[in-house]
């Protein structure tokens, strides 16, 4: 079997890892290159169980994708079939605070990473079979008023630093494809959630809080509503498009499971109360409405119908099994939580893993 050298960036953070994780066991021919920078997200616990025969076909590269020179000896040395681009700052809340980060990573970053991977490629001599897949978000397009839904042709119109970064990049991406003929691919996915994602995000933190029988903050009245996605889902969705979508093309990705925050925390305080026998509406007592994020889209929701017709992808998770399966990861996993949380995994790594320039 003829083994493909993939270059994933940003593996270890929370949908990078599902994905790798994914890919290990359904393509054997694949062996994936992962280069992670480990900021906070950025766990290698998040991989650490992974079977014997998978861990040979994953190799960790602690590295940034700013690092032109790294980058470049990568791509010397493993002469990629493809790249999926996970890589960025990824919270919308820490983009406001601290823009520069997400310009530096999201921008800068993937210029820097569309620079070598051009150059690699015109150095294979153009195959068209190589695909540079960038991962994005459906924020980029802005936000919607109670009805619609994204389209690929909905005008960019982003709101946060985080989401303009993001726009930034999908912009650079599409434009490597027109002027360079780069093969590259963009999806714009709705809100994740799952195993493995940092608890700074809605779900793992409100589950967090509830444990810890601490508030549970709800920006503005809570009515704010997502489109909410399974981490497996879009996995699937993303093996999909890496391996048969068309160049230069977009695909929106959603779970068509809309859902205002407010109906998120309560659904979250139901099911644990549940789980340790508690009368039901204890933990809504712990509901806090808070400030209201500067800049808060108020509705996101994905037309995912392209996606669905061109490459047959729809979810597989419904929504309410899925939400339960990930309280009851989180509640199997506190330790794992705690240790994100502490920065303890980072430690752990300087400590056990021999980290690789190349
Ligand atoms: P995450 O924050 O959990 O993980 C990001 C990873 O990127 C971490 O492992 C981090 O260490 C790494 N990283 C950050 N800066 C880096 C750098 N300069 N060089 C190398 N590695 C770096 O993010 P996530 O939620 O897994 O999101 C992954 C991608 O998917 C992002 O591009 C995000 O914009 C996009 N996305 C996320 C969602 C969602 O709901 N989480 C939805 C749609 C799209
Ligand atoms: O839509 C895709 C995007 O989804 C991704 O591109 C981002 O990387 C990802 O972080 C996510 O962004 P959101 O801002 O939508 O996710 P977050 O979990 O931060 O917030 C979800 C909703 O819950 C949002 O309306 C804000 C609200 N919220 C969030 C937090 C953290 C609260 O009310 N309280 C909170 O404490």
């Amino acid at each position: 079997m003829q083994t493909k050298n993939i270059l994933i960036t940003g593996g270890a953070g929370f949908i990078g890892a599902n994905f790798i994780r994914a890919m290990l066991s359904l393509r054997p021919d694949y062996h994936l290159v992962n280069l992670d920078a480990l900021t906070y997200a950025g766990n290698l616990a998040n991989l650490a169980d992974l079977p014997q025969d998978q861990q040979q076909r994953h190799h960790f590269v602690h590295g940034d994708i700013r690092d032109g020179e790294l980058l470049a000896r990568l791509f010397k040395k493993y002469a990629f079939a493809g790249v999926i681009h996970f890589a960025a700052e990824s919270h919308v809340d820490r983009s406001i605070t601290e823009p520069q980060a997400f310009v530096d990573t999201n921008v800068g970053g993937t210029c820097t990473l569309l620079q070598v991977a051009l150059a690699a490629w015109n150095e294979q001599r153009r195959p068209m079979d190589f695909r540079f897949h960038h991962v994005s978000t459906d924020e980029v397009y802005g936000s919607l008023g109670a009805e619609g839904a994204f389209t690929e042709t909905t005008p960019y119109d982003p709101s946060s630093p985080y989401s303009a970064s993001k726009a930034a990049s999908d912009h650079f991406v599409r434009a490597y494809g027109r002027t360079y003929g780069l093969p590259v691919l963009i999806t714009n996915c709705s809100n994740n959630y799952g195993p493995y994602q940092f608890p700074e995000k809605l779900i793992p933190l409100v589950i967090d809080n509830i444990l810890a029988r601490k508030a549970l903050p709800v920006y503005g009245d809570g009515s704010n509503v997502r489109d909410w996605l399974y981490v497996l889902d879009h996995c699937q969705a993303l093996l999909q498009v890496f391996e048969k979508g068309r160049p230069g093309e977009t695909y929106n990705i959603g779970g068509g499971a809309e859902r205002t925050t407010l109906q998120i925390v309560k659904e979250l305080c139901r099911i644990i109360d549940a789980r340790q026998g508690k009368p039901a509406g204890t933990s809504e007592a712990l509901i806090t409405f808070v400030t209201d994020r500067p800049g808060h889209d108020f509705r996101y929701a994905i037309d995912a119908s392209k996606i669905k017709r061109e490459l047959g992808w729809q979810p597989e998770h419904s929504f309410s099994v899925a939400l339960e399966a990930t309280v009851d990861w989180y509640l199997c996993q506190q330790e794992w939580v705690e240790g994100v949380k502490s920065g303890e995994y980072r430690q752990w790594l300087e400590l056990n893993y021999e980290t690789r320039a190349c």
